[in-house]
C-alpha cells in the first residue's frame, strides 16, 4: 500500500535541510519544477559522478558527449516525437482543469454525458480526448512564426545519434562502442507528481551503445546486468529493485525489446531506468530525414552497415529520489525519535561533521584547524552550536556518515572521537590519521 506519510516526511525534510525546494516558491511555485539546495546539489552530483565514472572513465569503449539542448526541428520529426510523443488529454469545461483521458479518477467516458470531472464533480463537462504533444515549443530568433519553432529536447538521446559519426571519427573508436551524456530534458507532462519523480524539467543520464546487427540481443543482456549492478552499488536495498519487461503495446515505437529497472517507492513500484534494444530505428530515420549516410564501415570484414543501438536511460532526479526514499528511517533513541538518512558514505552530500565538544580550552582552535585540513579532501561541515547530541542528530538527518569530535583528550594525546552515524559507536583516532581513515571508509564502497 502507498505510504503517503513517508513522502510527506521526505518532502518536508528535503526543504528543511536544503535538499530540494519548490521552484519560484515566493511566487507560489511553478508546477512540478524543483530546485536543488546545498545538500541536494551535492547528492545529485554524486549520482552523476558515479554514473560518469562507471560509464565513461572506467571503460575504453565509451566516449562522453555534451550536446546542446536546442536542436534542428527536423531531429524531432525523424525521431517520431512531433507525430507521436503525445498523451490523450481531456478538459473540464466547468472548472478548466486538465486530465489524462485514462486518469483512473475519471468516472465514465470522457466526451459522454455520464463522465464526471474528478475535481469539480460536474457531469458531462469533460471534452472528448485529444492528443497533446509533450514537447515544449519555443521560437528561435526574433520572429514568432512557424519557421522559427524549436523544441526543448524531451530526451538527450537524439543529441547522441546525430553526433555518432563525429564521435566515431574523432575518437577513432570501432564498433562496438558507446556514447554517454548527462543533461537536462523537458516534458510538458500532464500528470506530473510525486515530488521529483515526474517533473517537467529533469536530468537524464543516457548511454547509446552501437553494435553490429545480430549481436544486439547479446549486448542488451550484458547492459541489463551491468546497469542493475550499478544501482546495487549505490547501496540500495536489493529487495526494493526489480525488473519489468515491456510486452506488446507497452513497447515504444522504436524498441525491439525493453526492460525497466523499477524501485519500490512509497507510492509503488516505478521505473528508474529503461534499457532498450532500439535496433536501427534511430539511425535509419536520421539517415532518411537528413539525407546523410550514417553507415559504419567495418574495415576488417569489408562490410558496411547501419549499427543497432542498445540504450540505457536513467533519470538523475529519480535516482536521487530513490536514494532519499531508501535511506530514510526513524529510530527511537533514549525516548526520542532519531531521523536518519542512511546514505552509503560515497553518496552522502557531507562526509563528515567536525565539532569542538565545548567552545573553550583550545577545542575550537583545534577543531577549526582539523576542519580546514579535511575540507581540502572531503565535503565537511563545521558545527559548534548547541549540545553535542543535537549536533549529531542534525548530521544524522543530513545523512552525514561520520562525526569527528575534538574533546578534552585531544589536547593531551592528539586523538579525536569518530562517531559512526548508523551504529552510533565511537572510536578514537589520531588527529594525523583522520583524513586517511575517513577516505578509507568511504572508498570501501564498491
Ligand atoms: N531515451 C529514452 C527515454 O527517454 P524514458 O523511459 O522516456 O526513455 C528514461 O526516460 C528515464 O528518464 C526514465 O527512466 C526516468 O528515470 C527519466 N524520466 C523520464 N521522464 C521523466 C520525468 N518527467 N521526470 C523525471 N524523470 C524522468
Amino acid at each position: 500500500m502507498a505510504d503517503t506519510s513517508l513522502m510527506d516526511k521526505l518532502v518536508s525534510l528535503c526543504k528543511r535541510r536544503g535538499f530540494v525546494f519548490q521552484s519560484s516558491e515566493i511566487y507560489g511555485g511553478l508546477g512540478s519544477v524543483w530546485d536543488y539546495g546545498p545538500l541536494g546539489v551535492e547528492l545529485k552530483k554524486n549520482v552523476k559522478d558515479r554514473w560518469w565514472n562507471a560509464m565513461v572513465h572506467a571503460r575504453d569503449d565509451i566516449e562522453g558527449l555534451d550536446a546542446a539542448i536546442l536542436m534542428h526541428p527536423k531531429v524531432w520529426e525523424a525521431s517520431g516525437h512531433v507525430a507521436g510523443f503525445t498523451d490523450p488529454l481531456v478538459d473540464c469545461r466547468q472548472c478548466k482543469n486538465r486530465f489524462r483521458a485514462d486518469d483512473p479518477k475519471i468516472k465514465g467516458t470522457p466526451g459522454q454525458p455520464d463522465a464526471q470531472c474528478p475535481v469539480c464533480g460536474t457531469r458531462g463537462s469533460l471534452t472528448e480526448p485529444r492528443m497533446f504533444n509533450l514537447m515544449f515549443k519555443t521560437f528561435m530568433g526574433p520572429v514568432e512564426d512557424s519557421a522559427a519553432v524549436v523544441y526543448l529536447r524531451p530526451e538527450t538521446a537524439q543529441g547522441i545519434y546525430v553526433n555518432y559519426l563525429n564521435v566515431l571519427q574523432s575518437s577513432r573508436q570501432r564498433i562496438p562502442f558507446g556514447i554517454a551524456q548527462i543533461g537536462k530534458a523537458f516534458r510538458n507532462e500532464i500528470t506530473p507528481g510525486n515530488f521529483i519523480f515526474r517533473t517537467r524539467e529533469f536530468e537524464q543520464m543516457e548511454m547509446q551503445f552501437f553494435v553490429q546487427p545480430g549481436t544486439d540481443q547479446e549486448w542488451f543482456g550484458r547492459w541489463r546486468e551491468w546497469r542493475m549492478a550499478w544501482h546495487h552499488s549505490l547501496g540500495l536495498k536489493p529487495a526494493r529493485l526489480q525488473w519489468h519487461q515491456h510486452a506488446g503495446s507497452e513497447l515504444a515505437h522504436y524498441a525491439r525489446a525493453a526492460y525497466d529497472i523499477q524501485y519500490q517507492f512509497p507510492f509503488g513500484w516505478q521505473e528508474i531506468e529503461g534499457i532498450h534494444n532500439r535496433g536501427d530505428f534511430d539511425l535509419s530515420r536520421h539517415q532518411e530525414y537528413s539525407g546523410k549516410k550514417l553507415e559504419y564501415f567495418d574495415q576488417a570484414n569489408n562490410q558496411r552497415y547501419l549499427p543497432y543501438i542498445v540504450e540505457t536511460s536513467a533519470g538523475a532526479d529519480r535516482v536521487a529520489l530513490t536514494l532519499l526514499a531508501d535511506a530514510y528511517r526513524e529510530e527511537q533513541v533514549e525516548g526520542e525519535t532519531r531521523v536518519v538518512l542512511g546514505f552509503h558514505p560515497g553518496i552522502a552530500p557531507i562526509k563528515a561533521g567536525v565539532f569542538p565538544l565545548v567552545k573553550k580550552d583550545g577545542m575550537p582552535e583545534l577543531a577549526t584547524a582539523l576542519y580546514h585540513d579535511l575540507r581540502k579532501q572531503l565535503t565537511c561541515f563545521y558545527d559548534d552550536s548547541g549540545a553535542i547530541g543535537r549536533r549529531y542528530r542534525r548530521m544524522d538527518e543530513a545523512g552525514t556518515p561520520y562525526g569527528v569530535t575534538v574533546d578534552g583528550e585531544t589536547t593531551t594525546n592528539r586523538t579525536v572521537t569518530i562517531r559512526h552515524r548508523d551504529s552510533m559507536q565511537q572510536e578514537r583516532v589520531e588527529v594525523s590519521r583522520v583524513a586517511e581513515y575517513l577516505k578509507q571508509q568511504i572508498n570501501a564502497m564498491p
